[in-house]
């Protein structure tokens, strides 16, 4: 069953991880997507063959996140070329690894550029076309387990994550009367680029897999499935809500 037809998605850091599971997935659930990608045209390119293996319509379009004109341009080309833009994905991310004491400041920057700034200008400029417009929307943001979790070496990760939390709760209250829903999804631990360091570090990877009630890593479809759900039309009653994705990671809690 396709779910979207009719709807346009922009999705960020679409060339890699759950990006692209999730613009695959938008796609083949048929809706239109832009695929956004910052440096690899190829994997961005990947999508767009797997969207149209599943018969669907995409775009691919470069853009860095940290630019204003970079977002406005993405925006702009969905309504261009599709005429709308419905759905808006903030997926693109990362993670920077730093003890406190050792933060630098273009660190503690570019963290916050890309994992907040950037989602938060970008669905403002999603916003302010669909105001226009009158017509509702989803924006959907790839925050974490670490919106609400400490994860020691990350304090910049999480804070940019955290924001993301709050950003969420105010754009529940200030988007709903537009009849636009706000919702966060909070990925456990995936197999992805960004885990690359730990998923080759044996001893590190199984002591988190035993911290993972499921006792698996997710992967990239996992957490597609439940942008899906969010973006179709049974969750249109939905928003304000954070949805863990993990595992069970966040409620695992063991006595020795
Ligand atoms: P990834 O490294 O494959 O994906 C991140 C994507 O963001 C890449 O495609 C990268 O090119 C893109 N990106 C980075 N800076 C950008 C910029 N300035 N402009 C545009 N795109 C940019 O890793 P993954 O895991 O797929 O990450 C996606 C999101 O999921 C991130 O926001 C991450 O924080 C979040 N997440 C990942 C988890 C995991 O365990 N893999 C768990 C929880 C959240
Ligand atoms: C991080 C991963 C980490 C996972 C679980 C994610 O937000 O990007 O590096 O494995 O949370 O802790």
């Amino acid at each position: 069953m396709q779910r979207l037809q009719g709807k346009v998605a922009i999705v960020t850091g679409a060339g890699s991880g759950i990006g692209q599971a999730i613009a695959k997935r938008l796609g083949c659930e048929g809706a239109k997507v832009l695929i956004n990608y910052r440096g690899s045209e190829a994997g961005a390119d990947e999508t767009r063959r797997a969207i149209e293996a599943c018969g669907g319509q995409s775009v691919v379009i470069q853009g860095d996140v940290t630019k204003m004109d970079d977002l406005r341009n993405l925006v702009d080309t969905a309504w261009n070329k599709f005429d709308s833009a419905d759905i808006l994905v903030n997926n693109a991310g990362l993670e920077i690894r730093s003890d406190f004491w050792d933060t630098k400041e273009e660190d503690y920057d570019r963290q916050m550029a890309v994992n907040l700034r950037g989602p938060y200008f970008l669905a403002q400029a999603f916003v302010r076309r669909l105001r226009d417009a009158k017509k509702p929307g989803r924006i959907i943001n790839i925050s974490s387990v670490h919106e609400d979790m400490a994860f020691p070496g990350f304090t910049t990760y999480c804070c940019s994550k955290g924001g993301m939390r709050m950003m969420m709760h105010n754009l529940t209250v200030e988007l709903g009367p537009l009849g636009i829903t706000v919702n966060n999804i909070a990925p456990g631990a995936i197999a992805t680029p960004i885990n690359k360091a730990l998923l080759e570090d044996k001893p590190k990877l199984n002591a988190l897999l035993a911290n993972i009630p499921l006792g698996r890593l997710g992967t990239p479809e996992d957490v597609a499935a439940m942008v899906a759900f969010l973006t179709s039309d049974d969750a249109s009653y939905i928003t304000g809500a954070t949805f863990l994705v993990d595992g069970g990671l966040m409620r695992n809690y063991h006595e020795q």
